[in-house]
């Protein structure tokens, strides 16, 4: 018997990618979708779409997710989909106040569409998406939990992610659709995204720019690395909610690194990796930015029996070093 494929959505982006690379590499059939978007360098997304071709259990194709007619054809042409990892969204807290629209379609919109398709699938086991840490907004009280109140936030990127939660407890609640959502804690590693400030501190450093950075460098981040966040996803994956009582099949997690780690120690660590000392450039916070975020786990270790492992000491290295591969870096 053919068992339904696992569609990844945002496969062409960093986390969608991985996610996508560790089931195919457990023997799974995957389908990957994405709108390719230029957001940031699109050759970045098709070299990682390349790199899952090279399995035979990987298929790729080009879907807008707030466009229902494409999902419908999707469904039609390449499921019935019993389990989803949902990670095609517009990310990034900074760009949500240049281009707003582009978080409703894609983060609102695009979420009701999945939420759709899932509904009408019969036998649907499990919808795994990605909310985000920036739900926590200004919260002052360290570690967030996801028992603290969430319903105040200071960016569009995290009222839609917020939104995202909110609508998919709705869906888990009327039509007993089993759901969890993921607040991801600043993610890094190879493959990673270039918007963010890894990312953006090694190109800067290998091009002996001037590093920007923000809150004068006084902030700290729960950096995670973006193999713990793999086996954060798919532990979840394998234990679906279920129905207690009154309580709808949903839940949020966060997964993080439960260590808030100064942003200048990072910066030390890839400087030390390139064996180049960076120039700083200190700037004030960004409107809509978080100067601290810290996650509390301990409901995401009971549940899914998650716990992370990669300190940026041994993460930090393996990013600079398929950074200076990919981009073919002599130091
Ligand atoms: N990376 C992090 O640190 C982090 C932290 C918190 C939350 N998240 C969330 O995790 C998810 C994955 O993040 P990422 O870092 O891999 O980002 P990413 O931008 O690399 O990946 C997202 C992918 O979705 C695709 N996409 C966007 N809108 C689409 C649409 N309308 N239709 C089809 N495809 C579309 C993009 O082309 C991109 O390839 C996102 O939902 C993001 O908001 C990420």
């Amino acid at each position: 018997m053919r068992t339904s494929p696992v569609l990844v959505t945002g496969a062409a982006g960093f986390i969608g990618f991985h996610t996508s690379l560790r089931l195919l590499k457990s023997g799974k059939t995957v389908v990957g979708i994405d709108n390719l978007n230029d957001y940031y360098d699109v050759n970045l997304k098709k070299d990682r779409i390349k790199e899952l071709e090279k399995f035979d259990g990987f298929t790729f194709v080009k879907v807008e997710i707030s466009d229902k007619g494409q999902m419908e054809k999707l469904w039609s042409d390449y499921g019935p989909f019993k389990r989803v990892v949902h990670l095609a969204a517009q990310a990034g807290v900074r760009y949500s106040l240049e281009n707003p629209y582009a978080y409703i379609t894609s983060n609102c919109m695009g979420h009701v569409t999945v939420l759709e398709m899932c509904r009408h699938t019969e036998g649907f086991e499990h919808l795994v998406y990605a909310s985000s840490s920036s739900v926590y907004g200004g919260n002052e009280k360290l570690p967030y939990s996801v028992n603290d109140n969430v319903d105040h936030p200071i960016s569009l990127y995290a009222a839609t992610k917020r939104s995202d939660e909110l609508i998919s407890h709705s869906y888990a609640h009327l039509y007993d659709l089993p759901q969890t959502g993921m607040r991801f804690f600043t993610v890094y590693g190879p493959w990673g995204r270039p918007d963010m400030a890894l990312f953006i501190f090694t190109k800067a450093i290998c091009e002996g720019r001037k590093l920007p950075v923000f809150n004068h460098g006084k902030m700290k981040r729960d950096f995670t690395y973006i193999d713990d966040i793999i086996d954060g996803v798919l532990a979840a994956l394998d234990t679906p909610p279920v129905r207690d009582g009154k309580k709808a099949p949903c839940r949020v997690l966060n997964i993080g690194n439960t260590r808030s780690e100064n942003l200048m120690d990072f910066i030390r660590l890839i400087e030390g990796e390139l064996g180049k000392k960076a120039e700083l450039d200190l700037l004030p916070m960004q409107p809509g930015d978080i100067a601290e975020t810290f996650a509390d786990i301990e409901e995401t270790t009971r549940l899914t029996g998650f716990q992370p492992r990669t300190t940026i000491h041994e993460g930090v290295p393996k990013f600079v070093n398929w950074y200076k591969d990919y981009y073919k870096v002599e130091t």
